[in-house]
């Protein structure tokens, strides 16, 4: 068995501890493809995996900023030059995790005055071009065992006043991979929602509203590694309705 296993915004928060919990879970014959900015945490969580994969995975590192306005052959091009034909060739099953997003926010009109395009770019286009250029990269006819995962947000089903960026690319960012759910019947497709967990977009939401600073304090929220052990798990049972959401909590 050899598993490609992309976890994309792996540097911190809820991406890390999905990397770190899904190599523990799958601990040889495995190559990881981690992507986000911050390089230096990227070597971090790297060398953590190599220590409890007693080596017997791969890491590739891949630093890139998502709100670059990449197209799909932008993407198709990287895993082409970090992945090798024979490294491909190789591959049975492919599990994708697409967590990397950021908080947007501010009214309707303020959110339009301000770098719109950029923020759907990192919220959702960047997610729908990786998505297309792993699935032109890596096809059904080649690797017919796929799981590719969406981390959703309560906010893809919940209009809030003042987070309408963010309301509106995880509504988009859903129904991508529902769509892609009935385009790909032979993949397992997900939206796991991971519930409110301790991170640094927490602490940056813990700004504009009371009720997740009191929650904070009052240490009413999860951690990071018990939301990732659970989407491990259901990826593990692989028991779900393709194109269903999940709720960790
Ligand atoms: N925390 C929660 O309570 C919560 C609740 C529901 C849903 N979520 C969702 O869960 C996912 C992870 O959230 P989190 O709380 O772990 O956030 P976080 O701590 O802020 O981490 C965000 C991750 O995304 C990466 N990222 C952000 N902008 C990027 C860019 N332009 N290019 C490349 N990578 C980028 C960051 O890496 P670099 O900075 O190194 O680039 C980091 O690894 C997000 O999609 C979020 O909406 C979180």
């Amino acid at each position: 068995m050899k598993r490609l296993i992309i976890v994309t915004g792996s540097s911190r928060g809820i991406g890390r501890s999905i990397a770190l919990e899904i190599n523990r879970a799958f601990n040889s014959d495995s190559s990881f493809l981690l992507l986000a900015r911050d390089l230096e945490s990227l070597e971090s969580v790297k060398g953590q995996m190599v220590i409890d994969s007693k080596a017997k995975n791969q890491i590739h590192l891949v630093q890139i900023d998502f709100s670059a306005q990449y197209e799909m052959s932008d993407y198709f091009s990287i895993l082409k030059n970090t992945l090798t034909s024979s490294q491909v060739e190789k591959f049975n099953e492919v599990i994708a995790i697409y967590n990397h997003g950021t908080l947007e926010f501010g009214s309707v009109s303020l959110i339009a005055q301000e770098n719109l395009r950029q923020k759907f770019e990192t919220n959702l286009f960047s997610i729908w071009s990786l998505l297309s250029a792993l699935n032109l990269f890596i096809p059904y006819s080649l690797v017919p065992k796929q799981t590719h995962v969406n981390i959703s947000s309560g906010y893809a089903n919940e209009p809030v006043a003042n987070w309408s960026g963010h309301c509106c690319a995880r509504s988009a960012r859903d129904m991508l991979f529902k769509c892609f759910a009935l385009e790909q019947p032979g993949f397992k497709i997900l939206n796991y929602e991971p519930g409110i967990v301790y991170t640094d977009m927490l602490k940056q939401a813990c700004q504009f509203s009371n009720d997740y600073k009191d929650g904070y304090t009052s240490g009413r929220f999860n951690m990071p590694e018990d939301t990732a052990r659970k989407l491990v798990e259901i990826i593990r049972e692989n028991a779900f309705l393709s194109g269903s959401k999940i709720k960790f909590n």
